[in-house]
């Protein structure tokens, strides 16, 4: 990636605030029978959205991880997702809430679940800070979505473009100007 490109901010940082302190109402009553509820980030991309959501749960929260890496172009046909990291602790039995960056073709999180529930999990939700339905493939859509989003490249507070612009505080657009 060596082409220059801008950054335009598309959701600040003030309104991500206000839109996870909503989400984390919802979910803290949604699981407020809870014993513990395992929160899954999947990495990269949810490393800043799972620290700011799991800190506004009004729960008791375990927090573990996991890595899946998607084959894009190359192998489009079989779209495989591969686990590159996975968690540490058991699910079976337990209230479960994975966390993801944003959904796009919907392959890595339908894979992701899947793969959670042949594991038995007692409650199994999905909360995606960012959702691309125009960009769908397969028939997935997250419990819980921060925003919907048209189709644009977009990059900060987690999301990268070739690694880079993870730490922005806000979701701002890729652009190449001309
Ligand atoms: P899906 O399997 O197509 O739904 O892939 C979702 C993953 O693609 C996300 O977790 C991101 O890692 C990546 N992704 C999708 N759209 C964007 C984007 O606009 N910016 C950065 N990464 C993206």
């Amino acid at each position: 990636m060596s082409r220059p490109y801008v950054i335009d901010e598309m959701i600040s940082a003030k309104a991500i605030a206000a839109r996870i302190e909503e989400l984390a109402k919802e979910i803290s009553q949604e699981y407020a029978d809870t014993e513990q509820v395992v929160v899954i980030g999947l990495l990269r991309g949810s490393f800043v959205f799972i620290a700011d959501l799991a800190r506004e749960l009004d729960l008791p929260v375990e927090v573990d991880f996991m890595e899946v890496s998607s084959y894009g172009n190359e192998m489009v046909s079989s779209r495989e997702v591969r686990i590159l990291k996975d968690l540490r602790g058991q699910i079976e039995g337990r209230d479960v809430l994975v966390v993801e960056d944003i959904v796009d073709t919907g392959y890595t999180l339908s894979h992701v679940i899947s793969l959670l529930k042949s594991r038995k999990p007692k409650r199994l939700k999905t909360i995606a800070l960012l959702d691309k339905p125009s960009r769908r493939e397969v028939d997935f859509k997250a419990d819980y979505i921060g925003f919907e989003i048209p189709d644009e490249f977009v990059v900060g507070y987690g999301i990268d473009y070739a690694q880079r612009n993870r730490n922005l505080g806000y979701i701002g657009k890729v652009r190449f100007p001309e």
